[in-house]
């Protein structure tokens, strides 16, 4: 009871529209929190390695052919991917990713086809 008298304040001495969308949204959140970990779980291991593909196509292609890297961790592909983006490694071309142009390549390189 304590607990539902809390919340049922906060919310009146809240105010402003936003304030009451934050709220609505932190409610959200909290009863969904086991859902939403479960999609950010999902999000990662459904990196869309078909996007990947037209990316390695059209930018890495010139110089890599996906093989090389098949049976490559994808994750340690990312990390890898990330730091030449950030240039702390260094690699032949600078390389513009978002991180899901990472995600989707290093599944498509870690499958190698
Ligand atoms: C102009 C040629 C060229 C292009 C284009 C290119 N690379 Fe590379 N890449 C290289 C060379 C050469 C290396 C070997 C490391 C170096 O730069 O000395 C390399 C290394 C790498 C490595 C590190 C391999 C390791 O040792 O772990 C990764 C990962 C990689 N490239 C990914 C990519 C991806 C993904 C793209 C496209 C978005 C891409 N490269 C585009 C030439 C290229």
């Amino acid at each position: 009871m304590v607990g539902r008298a809390g919340s049922g304040l906060s919310l009146t001495v809240m105010s402003g529209s936003h304030q009451e969308a934050m709220m609505k949204i932190s409610r959200l959140v909290s009863g969904g929190i086991v859902t939403l970990s479960a999609m950010a779980w999902a999000g990662t291991a459904a990196a869309d390695a078909a996007a990947g593909r037209a990316k390695f196509d059209a930018v890495c292609a010139e110089c890599h052919e996906a093989a090389d890297f098949e049976g490559e961790d994808a994750a340690a592909l990312s990390a890898s991917l990330k730091k030449i983006v950030g240039g702390q490694m260094k690699h032949k071309q600078a390389l513009k990713l978002s991180d899901a142009e990472i995600a989707d390549l290093a599944a498509y390189m870690s499958a190698g086809k």
